[in-house]
């Protein structure tokens, strides 16, 4: 069994949400490999069994380059075992119900591409306001007040990915 785990990232947090899922599957695949979907070079997913696909949420969307891997090669996906995962932060901050997030960022992206996807995982992001620059932080200056209306300090990193969920969520997939 050969698995590819596919993801879009900005800052690095899906990466490392990727890799975390790459080793659990790891525990019972011959064969899993990691691709950072910025990287531009796609290999021929001929050779997989199952593909798991991830992407952070920046505006409410995928990033550009897994929204564009999933309408470039969601013919191959669909004859496979496929499963996707975000990291965002409406999930912890709950600017909309997890149902709403599930739809918006899950199930709506699944169905633009034609795509019928065995697991789906909406997981937690970081924020860490000290990392963007003056136009970012202006664009989340929404997210901001949510922060603040949370008690939570904008000073500080936020890591809300619960490696936990993550690890059994991966589990799943086998
Ligand atoms: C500019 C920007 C926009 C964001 N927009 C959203 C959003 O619309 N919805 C959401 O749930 N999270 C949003 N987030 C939170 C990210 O999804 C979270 O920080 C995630 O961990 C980023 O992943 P990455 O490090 O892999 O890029 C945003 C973060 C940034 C920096």
């Amino acid at each position: 069994m050969r698995a590819l785990v596919a993801f879009g990232t900005k800052y690095g947090t899906t990466g490392q949400v990727a890799d975390e899922i790459a080793a659990v599957l790891r525990q019972g695949m011959t064969e899993v490999d990691v691709l950072d979907l910025r990287n531009g070079k796609c290999p021929d997913l001929g050779g997989y069994d199952l593909f798991v696909v991830g992407s952070a949420i920046h505006m409410g969307a995928w990033t550009k380059e897994a929204d564009t891997f999933l309408k470039e090669r969601s013919p191959e996906l669909a004859k496979k075992r496929t499963s996707l995962f975000v990291c965002c932060g409406d999930v912890v901050l709950q600017r909309s119900p997890i149902d709403e997030c599930r739809k918006k960022y899950l199930e709506d992206v699944a169905a633009k591409h034609s795509l019928a996807p065995e697991r789906t995982g909406l997981f937690g992001g970081v924020l860490d306001f000290s990392k963007y620059g003056f136009l970012v932080k202006a664009l989340l200056n929404g997210a901001k007040k949510d922060f603040e209306r949370k008690g939570l300090d904008m000073s500080k990193p936020y890591d809300f990915r619960d490696w936990d969920q993550i690890r059994a969520w991966a589990r799943s997939l086998m």
